[in-house]
């Protein structure tokens, strides 16, 4: 290997193969499986989205409803699951809960070490359905709650809101809330999706690998960005105040969160819908404070560093606007992004070598043994 193939960040560099999402950049497009993200968005629901990542086509009606009979009836925590969830210190991070949770959910499934494409796909399944559960349930022991449970008549995006509030979410609510878990199902070889595929290439197990990519997520560089956009959109507060609040972080070389992105430099594909979710919100809501705000911040980055939003900035401001607490924002994208994941993982099972690069030795030259005595 010579220093030119040193890529820091391996920025550009191909890592991989995966016929799970591309990004089309003729038309600033992300592409699942051949479907445009933006029509899955205005078409489908969450669960066929989750479907077409882990069965490789859109489900018929029959296939979709045994789908969601599937995914509704085990929904259902493990005993044990819940009272590790219940024992957490009261102001543990809900990604530390969940990723516990997960971590632990593999000691009662009795396929964790099947690899096997099938078993892989029935473990992702669960996953999915138990994923949303364990987020609820671990944020409402926190604030002493008792737990909702699920209910089965609610699809994946109402069920959710409804066991963290205890009461039914208006349509539009439900709406947003799909939206945003669509458009964070997938997206390539991102942190989170990469370290899954590392640790199943050493032919570790799912719930290894998925455990291993939520301690990924939960940095505020990746996943975290959304709830450290929204803190810091409450610093700023008010639209009038917003231009200035830009500059002067930005004049202290600070990070706009929610702001970049490693592979759209025209733009997040994904932000454009998550906008219109935000104000139609906003208009449910009567009270446009916060789009308002977030227009004023990306046009000043715009004029200032020519830096596009990422989908994290307006789902953050939407999510606040639902009155979904902060610290569960990188938990909802858990949410969405466990059958990306699993997704991946299965195509990293299935077609299994060893992920292992190399790096260039920045240490010291070979050095001569000191024996511990004579070691000043
Ligand atoms: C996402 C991110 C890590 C991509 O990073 P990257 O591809 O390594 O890009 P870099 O950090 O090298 O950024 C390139 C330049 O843009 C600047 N930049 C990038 N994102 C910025 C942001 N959010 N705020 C201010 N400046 C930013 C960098 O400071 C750098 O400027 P320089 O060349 O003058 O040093 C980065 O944009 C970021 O930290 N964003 C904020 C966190 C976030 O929203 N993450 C969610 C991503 S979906």
């Amino acid at each position: 290997m010579t220093d030119k193939s040193y890529s820091p960040g391996l920025e550009g560099v191909i890592a991989g193969e995966s016929a799970l999402s591309r990004i089309d950049i003729d038309i600033n497009r992300l592409i699942l499986h051949g479907y445009d993200l933006v029509e899955l968005t205005e078409n489908a629901s969450y669960e066929e989205v989750a479907y077409l990542l882990l069965y490789g086509e859109l489900p018929t009606a029959a296939e979709l409803a045994a789908f969601n009979q599937q995914l509704r009836s085990q929904r259902d925590l493990p005993g044990p699951v819940v009272d590790l969830l219940r024992s957490a210190p009261a102001d543990a991070h809900p990604m530390d809960l969940l990723r516990t949770a997960v971590s632990s959910l593999a000691f009662f499934d009795a396929e964790t070490p099947d690899n096997s494409h099938d078993a892989n796909v029935r473990k992702s399944v669960r996953l999915l359905a138990k994923i949303p559960t364990a987020l609820a349930y671990g944020y409402r022991f926190s604030q002493g709650l008792e737990p909702v449970a699920p209910d089965a008549e609610l699809d994946h995006a109402a069920n959710l809101l409804f066991m963290l509030r205890g009461e039914k979410p208006p349509a539009y609510e439900v709406e947003a809330m799909n939206t945003s878990l669509i458009l964070y199902a997938e997206h390539g070889y991102n942190a989170s999706t990469f370290t899954a595929r590392v640790v199943a290439s050493t032919l570790a197990d799912l719930y290894a690998a998925i455990t291993a990519a939520i301690g990924a997520l939960h940095g505020p560089l990746h996943g975290g960005a959304n709830e450290a956009a929204m803190h810091m959109l409450l610093e700023v507060d008010s639209p009038a105040a917003a231009e200035q609040w830009v500059l002067d972080a930005l004049a202290q070389k600070k990070k706009i969160m929610g702001f970049g992105h490693r592979e759209y430099k025209s733009g997040d594909s994904r932000v454009p819908t998550m906008k219109k979710v935000g104000r139609q919100i906003a208009a449910a809501i009567g009270d446009t404070k916060w789009p308002d705000l977030a227009d004023v911040v990306e046009a000043t980055m715009m004029r200032e560093k020519g830096i596009f939003p990422n989908v994290d900035f307006p789902c953050a401001y939407t999510y606040y606007m639902m009155g979904i607490p902060i610290p569960l924002y990188t938990p909802i994208f858990v949410a969405s992004r466990v059958v990306g994941w699993a997704a991946h993982v299965i195509e990293q099972h299935d077609a299994n070598r060893l992920i292992r690069p190399n790096h260039i030795y920045t240490g010291p030259d070979h050095r001569a043994f000191v024996a511990l005595s004579e070691r000043g």
